[in-house]
This record gives C-alpha cells, sequence and structure tokens, in this order.
C-alpha cells in the first residue's frame, strides 16, 4: 500500500497538532466506546522489541478510583514543588486531567518469562515499546480530535496498588483521555514560558 502526498500531509497535521491536554482544557463529554476502541486498537499496532507486544491496558471509568488517583498526584505534586526555581509558575499549572475526563488508561509493561528476541542487551526495550504504543494512542486520540495528557507526577508503585494490578506488571503511563475545549496551536509549556523550543541545529547533527 502505498500513500499519497495528501494523506502524508494529513499526518505530519496530527504529528504536528497533538497536544498533551490538561485539566483546565477538557470537556465532560463522553467518548463512544467504537472510539475508545480505535485508540486502543492503534496502541497494539506499535512496534515492539521481539514482537513481544509487552503492554496491558486498563481503561479507568469509576470516579471513585480516578478520586484515589487524583489524591495520589496531589501528594507527588506537593513533594515536587520544591525542585523547582519558577516556584510561582509551577504551582498555577494545571498538570493532569484526572478526574475532568470520562476515561483515564492506565498502560502496563508486562515483564518477560523468556528470553525476548532484541531485549537481551537491553531491558529497557520492553518499556520503550509501551511507549511507542502510547505515542500511537495519543496520535491516534489527536485525529479522532480527541484529547490526552500524560500525569508522571505519582507514586506509580501506590497507583498500581490502587488499580489492584499485579507486580507481573509495571505501570508505565497515566493517561487522561477526553475531548477538549480547543486544541492549543504550541505547547503550553512553551507558552508560559517555562521551556524554549529547540531548534533543528541544536537537536539533529550528521556524521
Ligand atoms: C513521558 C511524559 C510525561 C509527561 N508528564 C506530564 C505530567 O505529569 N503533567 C503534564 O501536565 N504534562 C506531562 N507531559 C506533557 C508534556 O509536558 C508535554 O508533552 C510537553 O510540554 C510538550 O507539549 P505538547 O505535548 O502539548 O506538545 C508529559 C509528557 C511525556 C512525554
Amino acid at each position: 500500500m502505498k500513500f499519497t502526498k495528501k494523506q502524508s500531509k494529513t499526518l505530519n497535521n496530527i504529528i504536528n497538532s497533538r497536544r498533551d491536554v490538561r485539566g483546565n482544557n477538557f470537556l465532560s463529554k463522553k467518548i463512544k466506546k467504537k472510539y475508545i476502541n480505535k485508540i486502543l486498537d492503534a496502541g497494539l499496532h506499535a512496534p515492539s522489541v521481539g514482537f513481544s507486544q509487552p503492554w496491558k491496558f486498563l481503561v479507568i471509568k469509576d470516579d471513585d478510583i480516578k478520586q484515589k488517583v487524583y489524591e495520589n498526584f496531589n501528594q507527588a505534586y506537593d513533594k515536587s514543588k520544591k525542585y523547582f526555581k519558577k516556584r510561582e509558575l509551577y504551582t498555577k499549572l494545571k498538570l493532569e486531567g484526572i478526574r475532568e475526563t470520562p476515561i483515564n488508561i492506565a498502560v502496563f509493561y508486562k515483564k518477560p518469562t523468556k528470553k525476548v528476541l532484541g531485549q537481551t542487551s537491553s531491558k529497557k526495550m520492553g518499556e520503550y515499546s509501551v511507549v511507542c504504543a502510547i505515542q500511537n494512542i495519543w496520535l491516534m486520540a489527536r485525529s479522532l480530535n480527541i484529547g490526552i495528557g500524560w500525569v508522571s507526577i505519582i507514586d506509580h508503585k501506590k497507583v498500581q496498588k490502587t488499580l489492584n494490578v499485579s507486580s507481573k506488571y509495571k505501570l508505565v503511563g497515566y493517561l487522561c483521555v477526553g475531548y477538549p475545549k480547543k486544541f492549543l496551536d504550541t505547547p503550553e509549556l512553551e507558552t508560559l514560558k517555562w521551556e524554549k523550543k529547540k531548534t533543528k541545529k541544536k537537536v539533529i547533527s550528521w556524521l
């Protein structure tokens, strides 16, 4: 199958307009099951080391569970404040959308029980594969005008306990999924001058 230039341009648009969406920008509008399935299917098509497909996705709709995860976030967020000089700005940022979104998706890495092709020299390749699945999910969601926010300011082990998931798995990503009021044109942390966009020159070199 060959793609047209127009299709390639569409993919480029999806990639460039993907945003991390946070709780101050989510609508409570529900997501149809067929779209949730589409998003998850995109994850299942990600590349994985040795085709190990070491992922597990847990879709969370339950408000009590979301509340517990939110409390976990709040504790981690409080602890994190001391690390940043721009404290005033940091405390103004909304850095999650756990309760504002109709679904959260917890994405896990399933630790291998046998040797995996390609993972013999670096164990991390398994978790990298899970991150590839998350990126696929993020992009497919964007193509459906659905927003995702990745929440990393949590105690992952405690959240895994709250979710009652066996230690055969490891929580890699906790995603808040819902329709945004709007997709911002530029990353919020760039607009708020938390970080600058790195130039091509700075990050790409050739040998
Ligand atoms: C691994 C990972 C963890 C992240 N964790 C958080 C987070 O805890 N809270 C948050 O608000 N954004 C989080 N983000 C989103 C980034 O802040 C965001 O991707 C970045 O600022 C660029 O903005 P954009 O995604 O809108 O282009 C995370 C992104 C990644 C890839």
